[in-house]
């Protein structure tokens, strides 16, 4: 179980990470879902090691893993696929599931990419969450997210802004035009 609470991130005056509180099921499949520059890396980055919150812990089985080093977090189970176009490569390559993680963060996995790959890497994301892994989606491509998520949180200025089953967000008209320009 990942359990987020409180957490805050500033750059400068700017606010990537605002009291965000969102918690994640053993072996769920959820997607947070924002346009660019929403806080989506941040987030993730937080969760990885990779930043220190300013504020906010981050539990993980009951641990708090907030300002835990890289290779603490990996060694805790927690992998993650970076967000770069080409993200499938270095998926089918191990590298994301190095340590046989229990939670898997994917920056973006569908950016950039043919419609067919980006299929190929829902079933994958699929099967990874039929394995067992906890699977944490950041995406602009709510389409893609409707396919595959059960659990939508949607990210906008730092700020989580809307927390649902991905069914419930499909069908909000208000929360898809207003921060996901749909
Ligand atoms: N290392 C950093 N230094 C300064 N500002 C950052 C850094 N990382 C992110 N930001 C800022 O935080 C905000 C959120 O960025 P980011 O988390 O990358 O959003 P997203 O992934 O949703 O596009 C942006 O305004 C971005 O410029
Ligand atoms: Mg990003």
């Amino acid at each position: 179980m990942l359990k987020i609470e409180h957490l805050c991130k500033s750059f400068g005056g700017l606010a990537a990470a605002n009291d965000v509180s969102l918690h994640f099921l053993p072996g769920s499949l959820s997607a947070v879902i924002g346009p660019n520059d929403a806080g989506k890396t941040t987030f993730f980055n937080l969760i990885s090691g990779a930043f220190r919150p300013d504020s906010g812990r981050i539990l993980f089985d009951g641990e708090d893993i907030a300002g835990v080093s890289r290779s603490g977090i990996v060694r805790r189970g927690i992998g993650r696929a970076f967000q770069v176009a080409s993200i499938f490569p270095s998926l089918t390559g191990e590298e994301a599931l190095m340590g046989k993680p229990s939670g898997l963060l994917l920056d973006e996995p569908s950016e950039g990419l043919a419609p067919l790959i980006v299929q190929r890497i829902g079933e994958l994301l699929r099967t990874l969450r039929d394995m067992g892994i906890t699977v944490l989606l950041a995406e602009q491509n709510m389409h893609f997210c409707l396919g595959i998520a059960t659990e939508a949180a949607v990210i906008d200025k730092g700020q989580i802004v809307y927390r649902d089953t991905i069914t419930a967000l499909r069908t909000n008209t208000e929360v898809k035009q207003r921060y996901l320009a749909l």
